[in-house]
Order: C-alpha cells, then structure tokens, then sequence
C-alpha cells in the first residue's frame, strides 16, 4: 500500500459536504461584496514568492516546495496566492478592463511545515485582494467581509486582532527603536531571532520560543512610532469597524509572517481551547493553529514585482480551519432523496424511466440496478436515508399508478404515474440540502 505524503490528506464523503457548504458560503459572500473570481496556476516560478513572500519570511527561507523541473527552470508550489494575484493584476493589466479590481480565488497551498492539527503541507485558501485603493474605509471593508463570512459560518467565539505596521517611511524609525530596546539581549534569543534581527528585525514578534517571550514583550510597539498618514490611516480603520458595530482589540505582536505588509495588519482568531468547541454551538476547537484567516495592507507589493505603484490589500482564509470551526449541525451530510423501488421485469422497465425522468426534473433519485428483493431494496433506500420511496409493482403498474411512501411517516399515497415527479419534487424541497437548519 501506497501511503499519502505526510501533512496532505484525502477529503471524504461526511466531511466534503462540509467543505462545499464553507465554499458555497464564502464564494455567494464574496460576490455579495462584488469581488470577481479569478484562477490562477497552483505552480510559478520560484522568484515570484522570494520577491513576492519575501526572502526574510520563514516561508521562503524553509517551508517552500521549490525544485528545477525537466527544462531546467526553478519552479515552486504556491505557498501562498496574493504574490500570484498580484503577478495576473499586473500582467493582464486588470485596472484597465475591471471597473473595481476586488478579486478572490480559492485552491490549494503548500507549505512544508511540521504537521499538526489544523496545519497541514497542503492546505486551501479562500483569498480575497483589492488593488488600487488607499481609503481606510477599504480596509475595513476587507475586514468587514473576512469578519462577516466567519459570521454566517456560524463560527461563535471568535475573536477580531489588528494592528498597524506603518509604511516606508515611518518603519525605519520603529526598527531603530526596535533594535535599541533589544540591545544586548538579542545574544540571548534564539537563533532564529538572530538572523531576523540581522535581516528583519519586524519577524521577531513572530517568534514562538517560550525563552524569548519576556524579552519580546518589552519590546516597542509598531503603533507609537506611525507618521501622521499612518496614524490617520489606522484611526480611520477603526472608527469604521466601530461605525459597523465590528469588535476589536490590538495585539501589538500582529506584524503578520510575511513580508509586504504595511499599514493595517489583521487576524481572525477562532476558539483555541475546547470550551466553546464541543458544546451546541461551536466546531472544534483549533488548538495552537487558532488563526482562521489573516490578512492586510501591502503597498508596496505591486510594484516590487515590476507593475505600477499601486496599492493592496486582501485576506487569505484556511478552508481546513473553517471546516473544523463549523458548528458541527450546520450542515446536512445526506441529500434529501427518492428511491425507486421495482418489483418484477415490467416494474423494473418502467422505474428505470421514472429514474431518469425524476434526475432530469432536478430531483436526487436512486434506484437498485441490481434487482435485488423487496427487502433488500427496501434496506438500500433505509440506508440511504431516502426521504421517499416510489414502489412499483405488477397491481401499480396495471393501475397507472406509483405507490409513495413517506419513510419517517411510514405513510403511503396511491399517485397517478404522471403526477409522480412533481409529487416527489415537493416531498424534497421542503428543505434545501447544504442548509442551515438554524437560519
Ligand atoms: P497567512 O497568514 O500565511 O497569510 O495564511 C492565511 C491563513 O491560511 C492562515 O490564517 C491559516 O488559516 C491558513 N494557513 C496558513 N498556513 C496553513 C497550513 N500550513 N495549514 C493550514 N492552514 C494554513 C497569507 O497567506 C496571505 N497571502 C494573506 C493575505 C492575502 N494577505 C494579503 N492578502
């Protein structure tokens, strides 16, 4: 037996559905907020994330999936989208044929980091970016769909964190002040530590060393060193979260694994711990990987990988995350269904065309082609969950008639053979498959 690659795993039948409920949520939200799909390849050229991610991230320094293919060119696994969508903005210069440039995409990633609960080696992403403008009523707008697609998700317990990591030119000054306060100690980090304080010294808040945390906490704070824009900026961003009725904290340590952010940084945090997680409401509970989605501005990004001085911002979403934060009841796992149940060579002629007449008019139907008795059939449309059953014998078929019967009920009906589809159509739709039962 051929095992699957550690940190990638198969999505069955039980869990897909709850997959397809989460991307069905997020693709109809984001189209609410008139965000346009767009696709790009799961392979690019290496470059594209070292520039893009940026060289100093533990992302391009240890986690990519980067090798030289057969034409000698050095390629990577995505292991994130916005580099990619910033490369397909710029390329098909979308400003000029898009009236808005708000895109979202959806697919997988890979990173090569240590497998645990909610990280894997390859993950999804529902990722969502905004080219072109600068107002802070756009990041809260970003925030806003981030904020309400873990709403209508059901996702109780979580919690919003921002921050600002200014821009260009007031981060200099915050990285001085960084480096002054961490003095000497920074022989006594890890060494981790010691190469982002040689290379980005911003990564150190990103540090999960328990030894380094005391030193790390002493340290400035991002939002005390903004220029007057920056600070403007960040004001307006908050005053518009609040204007919505949108909850709020700071985390300082909020500087984001990646390198192009500037100005606004935000995360969405789910229940790390399993109070919240099995009781009636809430999903699972996420663990240390308790980040459902992240996200910010990027100024500079667009024209670092050579397109226009424009600006960014976006979110990406883990799927993974969502699919195991997801109340547990908000998804129905069986379609609403007919089963079409023959007895005898005539019975069988006539269910097989009921069959198909019942797909072709929208309705789920199964049938057993096997043939087998009564009662095996009648165990099958059980075991299926059928939500009705159309039994057809040598009596029905002489009569013109199909016998329905209601399987919760037990109840049975005689119905005309050609009233039979819309019979069973109005049995199914009383509730939408995939829905909420609680909205
Ligand atoms: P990120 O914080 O690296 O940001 O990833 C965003 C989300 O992807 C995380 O919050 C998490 O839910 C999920 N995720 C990341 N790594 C894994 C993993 N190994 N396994 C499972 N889930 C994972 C970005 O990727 C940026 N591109 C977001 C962005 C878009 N910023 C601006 N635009």
């Amino acid at each position: 037996m051929i095992r699957p690659l550690r940190g990638t795993r198969d999505i069955l039948p039980g869990e897909v559905e709850r997959w397809q409920h989460v991307e069905r949520v997020a693709r109809a939200l984001c189209e609410r907020y008139g965000y346009l799909e767009v696709r790009t390849p799961v392979i690019e050229r290496e470059e594209l994330f070292v520039k893009g991610t940026g060289e100093a991230t533990d992302i391009v320094h240890k986690e990519m999936y980067s090798f030289t293919d057969k034409g000698g060119d050095r390629v990577t696994l995505r292991p994130e989208a916005t580099p990619s969508m910033v490369r397909a903005y710029v390329e098909h210069a979308l400003e000029q044929s898009l009236a808005a440039v708000k895109l979202y995409s959806m697919g997988p990633m890979f990173r090569y980091e240590r497998p645990q609960k909610g990280r894997y080696r390859q993950f999804h992403q529902l990722d969502v970016e905004v080219f072109g403008l600068n107002d802070p009523a756009v990041d809260a707008e970003v925030i806003d769909l981030a904020w309400t697609l873990v709403d209508d998700l059901g996702i109780r317990q979580s919690e919003l964190v921002i921050n600002s990591v200014g821009c260009r030119e007031c981060r200099p000054t915050f990285l001085a002040a960084l480096l002054e306060a961490l003095g000497d100690d920074v022989a006594k980090l890890c060494q981790d530590c010691q190469r982002r304080a040689a290379i980005n010294p911003l990564r150190i808040y990103d540090c999960k060393v328990p030894a380094d945390q005391a030193i790390i906490e002493r340290l400035p704070h991002a939002i005390d060193y903004l220029c007057a824009p920056c600070a403007e900026h960040f004001a307006g961003v908050k005053a518009q979260l609040d204007a919505w009725g949108i909850p709020w904290r700071i985390s300082h340590r909020l500087v984001r694994g990646l390198d192009y952010y500037s100005r606004t940084t935000f995360e969405i945090l789910g229940a790390a711990s399993g109070e919240s997680a099995d009781g009636a409401e809430g999903g699972a509970a996420l663990g240390a990987q308790n980040a459902l989605l992240g996200g910010g501005r990027y100024d500079g990004l667009v024209q670092d990988l050579g397109g226009p001085d424009r600006p960014g911002i976006g979110f990406a979403a883990g799927l993974e995350r969502l699919v195991l934060a997801l109340p547990r009841e908000a998804v129905t796992t069986v379609a609403p269904g007919a089963f079409v149940v023959a007895i005898g060579a005539g019975a069988r002629a006539d269910g097989l065309n009921l069959l198909r007449e019942l797909r072709r008019a929208g309705c789920v139907a199964h049938m057993d082609l096997e043939g087998r008795s009564l009662r095996a059939q009648m165990k099958r449309a059980d075991r299926i969950q059928a939500r009705v059953t159309l039994i057809i014998g040598d009596d029905e078929l002489a009569k013109g008639e199909v016998t329905l019967r209601h399987m919760t009920s037990g109840e049975q009906i005689a119905v005309p053979r050609g009233a039979v589809v819309d019979a069973v159509r109005r049995q199914l739709a009383s509730r939408p498959y995939g829905a909420r039962e609680t909205s």
